[in-house]
């Protein structure tokens, strides 16, 4: 049966009619209590959904589809090392990148344990002989420049992570991240680099990746015109789970780290995808990064639905997307350090649920993953936040604040959890028409009474608020670790495979047939109009 026609869906629906006619206003007024009744706390992480258009009813039912979709059953089978992505066939175990304790976790009747511990040691020793000196480049200077280049979840997560733990930094050692095939990205990173100083990380769980292929094609083109071919050997590492490809690269096996085909890429931070975030921060803060993650773990396995913090996100989620028809979220940092956490998690998010077939390859009648988006407060309060509280559209938000900053500047982040705050409650309170009226009737000297309409906010725009006590790399580890989480939780609920990500593929066939023609190796040829046009204005250049 479809999960739309189950009677637990069915209830939601009924309950949905009668929250769309419910201002947010009117639940703060009639419960005093709303913020206890609708907040969580754990470890420090506080979750306050009380902003969001549910009630105690609504929250009932929308738990009870997490037992009725079997989320037990599928959190077990992911950790029992079950091949859940089944059109990959194969199993979803970065947990056990971040396990801490000496049990085995299991992945076809083998412990992967030893190998985990095996790669985070040479991790260690790698980033311990860079910090002192130890490794140096050919011509025996100090290395001084990292350059990552992958792509997808072969640099989002190291990228974001870098820049979310920017107080963390080591002195001395700047980690760059190249990403995009444009030249763009690595043309002029090159010219400020000295070759003899820099060493290029080359990340890609596959190796074939063709952005990534070329960048380090590129790369290595530069290190050789100026140092030669042996120089190879101390200026590129790899970081990939097909080590032939990388040998066939000319990266010795010796400067490889192997990671596993049952981490996904976008889950592979953990990995050693995070060496540039180990090289940046030093390894003892790589470890409270996964000492973190395994902490939002144990909370995720074993804290009750009524209290767990990955579920209930994914379940406001799933009302706000399914029952109250919103087709965003808009994911708001008040932390210049989180600037990049949207983008990291619109992969995690859209690649993993942005999906219309469910596990049975059925198509599927309900909405899954929502367009994630945002933008680092308070910037984007400058840009797109009058189309959200005055725009008409359901734009749920997502709030995530620090308690106590990460760099200190007098008078900043009083300000700045002001303006965090505020939005919230603009959000849900909104501004009447005999509000906004008053306000001008007031003001010294009087306003024009036109005016009012213009100053009405509808409100009862839902949003969640997330605190952490500090951004450190434990804390980050929990923030990256929920989310995780939320996106395994929902496709439970949607009855999708998060894990496999075939609509990414098409658009790399098409991309391989057009390269010779646009190289002009073969007659442009079987094309529909519009790209033919398009590559004929490339080819007979103005
Ligand atoms: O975008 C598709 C994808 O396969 C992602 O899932 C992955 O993170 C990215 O490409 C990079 O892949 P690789 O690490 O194999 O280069």
């Amino acid at each position: 049966m479809s999960l739309a026609n189950t009677p637990d869906w069915q209830a939601l629906a009924r309950l949905a009619e009668i929250a769309r006619n419910v201002h947010l206003r009117d639940l703060f007024a009639t419960d005093a209590e709303r913020f206890a009744h609708f907040s969580l706390r754990d470890e420090g992480l506080l979750l306050d959904y009380s902003k969001q258009r549910v009630t105690a009813d609504i929250m009932a039912a929308l738990r009870a589809l997490w037992p009725a979709a079997d989320g037990p059953g599928w959190t077990a089978r992911m950790c029992a090392g079950e091949p859940i992505n089944h059109t990959e066939g194969r199993a979803v175990l970065h947990t056990a990148l971040r396990h801490q304790d000496d049990t085995p976790v299991f992945h076809a009747n083998s412990d992967v344990m030893p190998d985990v511990r095996r790669v985070l040691d040479k991790m260690e020793n790698f980033c311990g002989a860079i910090h002192q000196g130890r490794w140096r480049g050919a011509s025996g200077e100090r290395i001084r420049d990292i350059v990552n280049i992958g792509i997808g979840g072969s640099d989002l997560g190291p990228r974001m992570a870098s820049a979310a733990l920017a107080a963390h930094h080591l002195p001395d050692l700047t980690v760059h991240c190249v990403a995009n095939l444009d030249a763009a990205d690595l043309a002029p990173l090159l010219l400020r680099l000295d070759p003899a100083r820099t060493l290029f990380i080359i990340a890609s769980k596959t190796f074939t990746t063709q952005e990534t292929m070329q960048n380090a094609a590129s790369a290595r083109a530069w290190l050789t015109a100026a140092l030669g071919e042996a120089a190879v050997a101390r200026h590129f590492v790899a970081v990939s789970t097909n080590l032939s490809a990388v040998a066939a690269f000319g990266i010795d096996p010796g400067n490889a780290f192997e990671f596993w085909d049952w981490v996904g890429g976008r889950f592979s931070l953990w990995s050693a995808i995070g060496l540039p975030l180990a090289l940046a921060v030093g390894m003892d803060n790589f470890r409270q990064l996964l000492a973190g993650g395994a902490a939002m773990d144990a909370h995720f396995f074993n804290t009750p639905i009524e209290r767990n913090l990955p579920l209930t996100l994914a379940l406001l989620e799933l009302w706000n997307v399914n029952f109250l028809g919103a087709e965003t979220r808009a994911l708001l940092p008040y932390s210049q350090s989180l600037a990049l956490l949207p983008r990291y998690l619109q992969q995690l998010e859209m690649e993993s649920n942005g999906k219309h077939v469910d596990r049975a390859g059925q198509s599927v009648t309900y909405a899954s993953a929502p367009i994630l988006w945002g933008e680092a407060g308070t910037n984007g309060q400058h840009a797109f936040y009058q189309l959200i509280h005055q725009g008409g559209r359901l734009i749920p938000c997502e709030f995530i604040a620090l308690i106590e900053p990460d760099f200190t500047l007098p008078g900043h982040h009083a300000k700045l959890l002001a303006h965090c705050f505020a939005q919230s409650e603009a959000l849900m309170r909104g501004k009447t028409l005999a509000e906004a009226t008053a306000e001008l009737a007031a003001a010294v000297p009087p306003a024009p009474s036109f005016i009012a309409p213009y100053k009405v906010f509808p409100g009862n725009q839902p949003s969640t608020t997330l605190l952490l006590p500090r951004l450190t790399p434990y804390t980050l580890g929990q923030l990256i670790a929920l989310y995780e989480h939320k996106v395994f939780a929902l496709g439970v609920l949607w009855n999708l495979n998060s894990f496999d990500q075939w609509g990414v593929e098409y658009g790399k066939q098409l991309a391989s047939r057009l390269l010779p023609m646009i190289e002009g190796n073969t007659p442009a040829t079987g094309l529909d109009s519009s790209t033919a046009g398009l590559l004929a204005a490339c080819r007979d250049k103005p």
